[in-house]
Formats: structure tokens, C-alpha cells, sequence
């Protein structure tokens, strides 16, 4: 038997991605290990989004090769690959592939050409209309999967690397992601991701011609599915009627992620996000409006270039208007092949720590308040798991919520199933409740 050990870092596209590449290993006879030291084939699926996560996967690689890791074939794929390319040979030349997300329809093909002996192979060309499925699949989760509806992006924020490590933006037929959610339903799923770098430019290529919320709305009427949500979304292409979409349909949760980096309309336009703190806040008013309580998150760059008080302040004076659910807040990180990093980056460290600290006491003031709010509702969850150590089941509500409960030894409860639960605790990030 061949065996491969996987390890994945980044977005959940990456951990789909790893989902499809391990039911291709799987189909082609291999069998997947727990333990680097057990494998014939090592796989590393990378992530590049800023300097600490690609920094992780070549600590992994001297790792390896400290501890000798002889008669291994070792791949790396995903966008550290795609970024860095031949020059991987050179860093770590005991690397044997090399494969970006764009040429993951090869895959099988550049594992043949080990087999066969080949030393060095790799997968880089983004020039691609195609989008990688397969039947073959192995998801991790039995009751929530990821269903891919588009890939790459067409935007140029200036900090961003995804554009040059994950290719040109290419959406699925409806008909092939409807029989996909079908099929998942069928499987037992209940709760369906949908997955794309922008899933808001959705475009059906084929006759049917459908948008993004006309997608949406056709995703939660698959019979069996009792959740829809979808990630991740850019505010230029979010349009209302996703909004009236939720408004209408319970299946689809009553969350949206929707990243504003910033509060400032001169650090939105150095950023080329192509929209104004304005037409932001009208998207948020949308979801304000609305009759379904949707939680609203985000994510927030500090310090990027040229970054002046009076801008970061903005972004904080943003943050308290929009009281978000849930954050993301990151340092601004340089990235190879990018607009920004030509740009002046001389906000030092120190400052760019001292201004994450700040939106991050802000936000988290703001989550122990909203989360508190809640204490005495009755929420749906579903089961996540069941935590030893404090004898509580995991929920997780529509809104995405952690919620945390107790339940009687005879309640026989099992993960993947949803229940009421009656909230009694709240704190920054997650709240505690009892069975209902
Ligand atoms: N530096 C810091 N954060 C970044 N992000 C993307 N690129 C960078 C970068 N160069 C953040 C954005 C994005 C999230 C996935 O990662 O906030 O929404
Ligand atoms: Fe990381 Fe972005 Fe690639 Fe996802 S798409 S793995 S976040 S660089």
C-alpha cells in the first residue's frame, strides 16, 4: 500500500482543496497516515497570505530535513507553491512537486510521473478556465461540507496575494453545483458551505445565467439541507438581494462575513477595495434592516502603508458604529508580486502591534457587551462535539455563534444533530447555556 501524510494550513478553500487532493490520492490507491515519519509521500498544502503563514511551511521543510527524512517524495501545494514556484528547488531541493490550486486537475497526472521515477514535477500554469471537482471527495466533517461554487479572484486589492496564487476568477455551472448540494444532501449533510475567494461575482456560465443570490436561494431549497452559508464575501459585488435572499429563506443562516479592512476612504482607495466607507456602511444598513438579526463579521488590516492616525482612527470609529460579532484583525503583512509592496511600509512594528492591541481591546469590549445581550434567548444550535474536560456540548448557532451547553446524562444527544438551547452566560467569544 502507498501511504501520504497531508498537513493544511490557511483558508477553509485550502482545507476543501485538501478534501478533493485527498480523495484523488485515495482513488489512486494510496492510504492516508497520521504521522510524517509513516508516509511515503508528504504533502504540505501552504498558505502565503502574509509573512508568518508562509514562514510556517519552511519551518516545516528544515524540520524535515533535520530529522532526515530520506526515501520520502515531498510535495508542496496550495499558494506558497503557486507563489514561489521553481524557485521551492532551490530553497528546499529535496522537494520532489510542486502544485498550485490552478493546476490541482494535474494532480493525479504529476503523481503518475513520480511513480515513475520523475525527480521533480510541477503544476504552475494559472492559465485556466477550469475549476477542480471530483466524486472522489473525503470531507472531513460528516454533517457540514464545503462546496466549492467559484474560484480565483479578478480583484487587485494592493495587498493581496490570492489574485497571483490562485488564478483568474471561474464559477461552476448552477446545474453542477445543485446536483453537488443534492448529493450532500443525500449523504446525510445537513449544513452546506459555500466556498469562493469572492462567492459574490458568482456568475452561472451556463444558459440558466444565474447570480450569486439567485444561487443562494436555489442552495436552500435542496431538500435536507437545514443550513446555508457562504464565505467569503467583497462589499463592491454584494448586492441586496442577497440580503432579501436571508430575509426570505430560514436554511440560509443569518450571518455574513463581510471583510472592510478599513474605515478610511484613503486606505480603502491605496488598497484598491474599489468601494467608500460609505457604500459600506450601506450594505450594513441592508443587513440592519433586516427581519432575520443577521450577524455581521469582518476583517481589519493595521498599518498598512501610509497609515495615519487620523485614518486608523477612522477604522475605529467604524468599528463602534458597526458593533461587528466577530473579527479578524491582522498586521499588515508585505507580500511578493503585489501593488502595496512598492508602497512606503515604514510603519514600524512596535506601531502596528500597538494598533492591532487597540482594535482588538475595542472589539472584544464590544463582543462581551453584544454576547451578554443574549442571555436568557432560546437559540438553535448544531452539535458540534463534546468537550471531556468541562463535561459541555459544543453548539454552534446560525449566526455562527459558539454556544456552549449542558445536558442531562440522558438527554442522548449526537453530534450533527440540532437542538434548543436556552442561554444562561455569555463571555467574549462564546456563550453558555442548558438544553431547552
Ligand atoms: N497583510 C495582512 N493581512 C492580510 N490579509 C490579506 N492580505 C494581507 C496582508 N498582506 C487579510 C485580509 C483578508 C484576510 C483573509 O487576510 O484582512 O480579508
Ligand atoms: Fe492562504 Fe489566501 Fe491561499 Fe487561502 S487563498 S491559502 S488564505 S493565501
Amino acid at each position: 500500500m502507498k501511504t501520504f501524510y497531508l498537513e493544511t494550513f490557511g483558508c477553509q478553500m485550502n482545507a476543501h482543496d485538501s478534501e478533493k487532493v485527498v480523495g484523488t490520492l485515495v482513488g489512486q490507491g494510496y492510504e492516508q497516515v497520521d504521522e510524517p515519519a509513516a508516509a511515503e509521500l508528504v504533502l504540505y498544502n501552504t498558505c502565503s497570505i502574509r509573512d508568518k503563514a508562509e514562514q510556517k511551511v519552511f519551518h516545516r521543510l528544515q524540520q524535515f530535513k533535520r530529522e532526515g527524512g530520506r526515501g520520502k517524495v515531498i510535495g508542496l501545494l496550495g499558494c506558497v507553491a503557486q507563489q514561489e514556484g521553481e524557485k521551492i528547488f532551490e530553497r528546499a531541493p529535496f522537494v520532489n512537486l510542486v502544485c498550485g490550486s490552478a493546476s490541482y486537475n494535474r494532480f493525479s497526472e504529476l503523481l503518475v510521473q513520480i511513480e515513475n521515477g520523475a525527480r521533480r514535477v510541477t503544476g504552475l500554469s494559472l492559465d485556466t478556465q477550469d475549476t477542480f471537482e471530483t466524486p472522489l471527495t473525503r470531507r472531513d466533517n460528516p454533517n457540514r461540507a464545503f462546496l466549492t461554487i467559484i474560484e480565483g479572484c479578478d480583484k487587485a486589492c494592493s495587498y493581496c496575494v490570492v489574485p497571483f496564487t490562485r488564478g483568474p476568477e471561474r464559477s461552476r455551472t448552477s446545474q453542477s453545483v445543485l446536483r453537488e448540494a443534492r448529493e450532500l444532501a443525500d449523504m446525510g449533510y445537513t449544513e452546506i458551505q459555500l466556498l469562493g475567494q469572492n462567492v459574490n461575482s458568482y456568475r452561472d456560465p451556463s444558459a440558466a445565467g444565474l447570480n450569486f443570490a439567485q444561487l443562494l436561494n436555489k442552495v436552500g431549497q435542496v431538500p435536507g439541507i437545514r443550513r446555508v452559508r457562504f464565505t467569503t464575501s467583497h462589499p463592491r459585488d454584494f448586492t441586496k438581494d442577497i440580503i432579501d435572499a436571508i430575509d426570505e429563506n430560514p436554511v440560509l443562516c443569518n450571518h455574513v462575513h463581510l471583510p472592510v479592512q478599513s474605515g478610511s476612504n484613503s486606505t480603502l482607495s491605496r488598497m484598491q477595495r474599489l468601494y467608500t466607507r460609505d457604500e459600506y456602511l450601506r450594505r450594513i444598513e441592508w443587513m440592519k434592516k433586516s427581519s432575520r438579526n443577521i450577524a455581521i463579521t469582518t476583517d481589519i488590516i493595521v498599518g498598512f502603508p501610509g497609515e495615519t492616525e487620523a485614518e486608523f482612527a477612522e477604522t475605529l470609529a467604524l468599528i463602534d458604529e458597526v458593533e461587528y460579532e466577530s473579527m479578524f484583525s491582522f498586521k499588515y503583512s508585505p507580500r511578493p508580486n503585489t501593488a502595496a509592496v512598492k508602497m512606503d511600509d515604514s510603519l514600524d512594528e512596535t506601531e502596528k502591534s500597538r494598533r492591532l492591541t487597540i482594535v482588538q481591546e475595542k472589539q472584544r469590549a464590544i463582543q462581551i457587551r453584544r454576547n451578554a445581550e443574549l442571555i436568557g434567548s432560546r437559540e438553535e444550535v448544531m452539535i458540534e462535539g463534546f468537550n471531556k474536560n468541562t463535561l459541555q456540548w459544543i453548539g454552534r448557532t446560525s449566526q455562527h455563534r459558539t454556544l456552549n451547553f449542558t445536558a442531562l446524562e440522558d438527554a442522548s444527544l449526537k453530534v450533527g444533530e440540532y437542538r434548543h438551547v436556552l442561554v444562561t452566560r455569555s463571555g467574549p467569544n462564546s456563550l453558555v447555556g442548558e438544553l431547552a
